[in-house]
């Protein structure tokens, strides 16, 4: 190595002793004679002295050298001058005095300063490898590193095999539009990237493997958000011989095992029933937070006001299938007009037509001046509240009575404070949905299409489809859906019927997924599993806003590179050896 040590690690033990450190120079002060460096690594920072009458040659160098050069000393580690120590660093109590400074490489004046709060993420990203400098980041690289290695020991020790699965693939639908490589050597023909090695961990049941793990790369193209990314890691497992409960017992110790070595000062256990996560099944999720995800450190229940809104004298409430609402207390805080017409807003960005809202003992708002007296004064007794307290409804059919206000609970949890970065709520979402319609009025499958139904519901699959539910389940942590997983099906028989709920014809169906069913001919063993994503799980373990915090190197928000500038165009030589051609609509040009 071109160094003793690093620049984290020097004490006063040290001292007298020559050593040499090389890395970065983080700042420089020059106060006229003596000049100050602090040299940074990964592991610290070390504060280098130089007197021109000592070290005269080293001093001169000094003068050139600026911020982020690249720096390698030689010395002697010296005390520090009475009054210069600080105790709280590690190598605060010496300094060193250097007799040789070679300056291995310049650096132009980067864009921000290595310190700084930078607010143009873009930015950020361009020079991301001015950004990873950073002591935040390199505290999130470190922390993920530990996360994963803590995830490889505890999967390993429960006789789990790290099975390494193709990135290039036939196309694994999930729900999400799939990336395409073409393929040069077949003509016309593509690959697909996966968007999770699914059908391939079922295959390797099918194998033999009886425990896989992985920690797998998977590419969604989708609409972005603060915890999603057009590429990003999954740790994920499979099992055969198992039921619903064993995969949520090894997942649920997996987290236990993360949360007291990682997260240890995180409020955890107290949200903890009969010292399990807790469990509720999507029915009550939505029905109590209007959410599949919901975040369990704070209360503002919903209620169910089907019943008292029948002849409640509100024309749009006795029209609704299902009318719910939830109350906040005046006590815990008073919402304004305008800040009811901001909640409005989060209704309708979540699906509503509008957010009816009702002060207790007003005869303000379109529920205050229509509805009974009768239904106001149950609505009270519903929600235990005191006058001035606000009752906010959602009204429509069952997800649109739920999950709007759902949205609104969370914005009030912010609002008020109520959501506290401290405690930490765990919980498991079981029997969702098994199917869902999607916009263009065709059914699909709510988790994905190999999916088993709930036993209790199999008989349902001719007569009622829809209101059968699915051995399907998700880990969240406060609001946040960290993983998901269900029990699959592994009789080919039910596997073509879920196809023909989703109304495939056998040719597409053999198109698609012929593959499967006829792996499923030669002894397919009941089988289960889950997959986590590992950049929210980091996320927040490191109490990061988002998962680009806690990637390498992330896409920015419309999915590109701006480091590398990707995507980018091709040369027209390269692409017709692929066989491609492009053709931009107008809008693209
Ligand atoms: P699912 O699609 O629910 O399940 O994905 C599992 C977990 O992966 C994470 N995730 C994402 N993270 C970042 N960016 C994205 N675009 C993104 N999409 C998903 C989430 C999610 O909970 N094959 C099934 C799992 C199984 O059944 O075993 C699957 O992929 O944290």
């Amino acid at each position: 190595m071109l160094r003793t040590h690093t620049c984290g690690e020097l004490t006063a033990k040290q001292i007298g002793q020559k050593v040499t450190l090389c890395g970065w120079v983080h700042d420089r002060r020059d106060l006229g004679g003596l000049i100050f460096l602090t040299l940074r690594d990964r592991y610290g920072r070390t504060q280098i002295i130089l007197d021109p009458e000592q070290c005269p040659h080293a001093h001169t160098i000094a003068e050139k050298v600026r911020a982020e050069f690249v720096l390698k000393v030689t010395g002697e580690v010296k005390k520090r001058a009475p009054g210069q120590e600080k105790p709280e660093q590690t190598t605060g109590e010496i300094e060193i005095a250097p007799e040789k400074l070679e300056i291995l490489n310049q650096a132009k004046t980067p864009p921000f300063e290595t310190d700084a709060e930078v607010r143009n993420e873009d930015l950020r990203l361009e020079y991301r490898y001015l950004d990873l400098r950073r002591e935040r980041m390199q505290e999130n690289l470190k922390l993920r590193h530990d996360l994963v290695l803590t995830i490889r020991n505890f999967f390993n020790q429960e006789n789990f095999w790290d099975v390494e699965t193709p990135i290039m693939v036939k196309g694994t639908p999930e729900g999400s539009r799939e990336y395409l490589v073409p393929s040069r050597i077949h003509p016309g023909k593509f690959y697909v990237l996966p968007q999770s090695p699914q059908q391939l961990k079922q295959l390797l049941m099918l194998s033999g493997v009886d425990k896989y793990f992985q920690v797998a790369r998977c590419f969604r193209d989708e609409d972005l958000r603060g915890d999603r990314q057009p590429e990003f890691t999954q740790f994920e497992i499979e099992m055969s011989f198992c039921e619903q409960d064993d995969v949520i017992d090894v997942i649920e110790k997996c987290f236990r095992e993360l949360t007291e070595k990682h997260a240890a000062e995180k409020n955890w256990q107290k949200f903890l029933e009969n010292n399990r996560f807790v469990k509720l099944t999507w029915q009550e999720a939505m029905e109590r937070f209007g959410s599949d995800k919901p975040d369990l450190r704070f209360g503002l229940e919903l209620k169910d006001l089907t019943k008292i809104s029948r002849n409640c004298g509100f024309g749009v409430f006795e029209k609704s299938e299902r009318v719910f609402g939830l109350c906040v207390p005046r006590a815990k805080g008073e919402f304004s007009r305008k800040q009811i017409e901001e909640l409005e807003a989060v209704a309708k960005q979540n699906g509503a037509g509008g957010l009816a809202w009702y002060r207790i003992g007003e005869e303000s708002g379109a529920v205050g001046k229509n509805a009974s007296e009768e239904f106001r004064t149950e609505l009270k007794k519903i929600f235990e509240a005191q006058d001035g307290d606000l009752i906010l409804f959602g009204a429509g059919d069952f997800l649109h009575a739920t999950e709007p206000l759902g949205a609104v609970r969370l914005k009030i949890g912010d609002a008020l404070n109520l959501r506290n970065p401290d405690d930490w709520a765990y919980l498991w979402v079981t029997e969702f949905p098994m199917f869902e319609v999607k916009d263009d009025g065709t059914v699909q499958a709510q988790h994905h299409p190999f999916t088993a139904p709930h036993p209790d519901d199999r008989e349902k699959l001719d007569s009622d489809p829809m209101s059968c539910r699915a051995l399907a389940y998700d880990i969240v942590l406060n609001g946040v859906e960290l993983g998901g997983g269900s029990i699959r099906i592994h009789d080919p028989k039910l596997q073509r019927k879920i196809f023909d709920i989703f109304g495939m014809s056998e040719e597409e169906t053999q198109a698609k997924f012929g593959h499967l069913l006829k792996a499923f001919e030669y002894g397919c063993p009941p089988h289960g599993g889950c997959a986590m994503g590992l950049d929210r799980v980091v996320m927040l373990f490191a109490d990061e806003p988002n998962i680009r915090e806690v990637i390498a190197f992330p896409k920015n928000q419309v999915a590109a590179d701006l480091m590398l500038g990707a995507p980018s165009e091709m040369p027209e030589k390269e692409l017709s050896e692929q066989n491609i051609s492009v053709k931009l609509s107008e809008k693209d040009e």
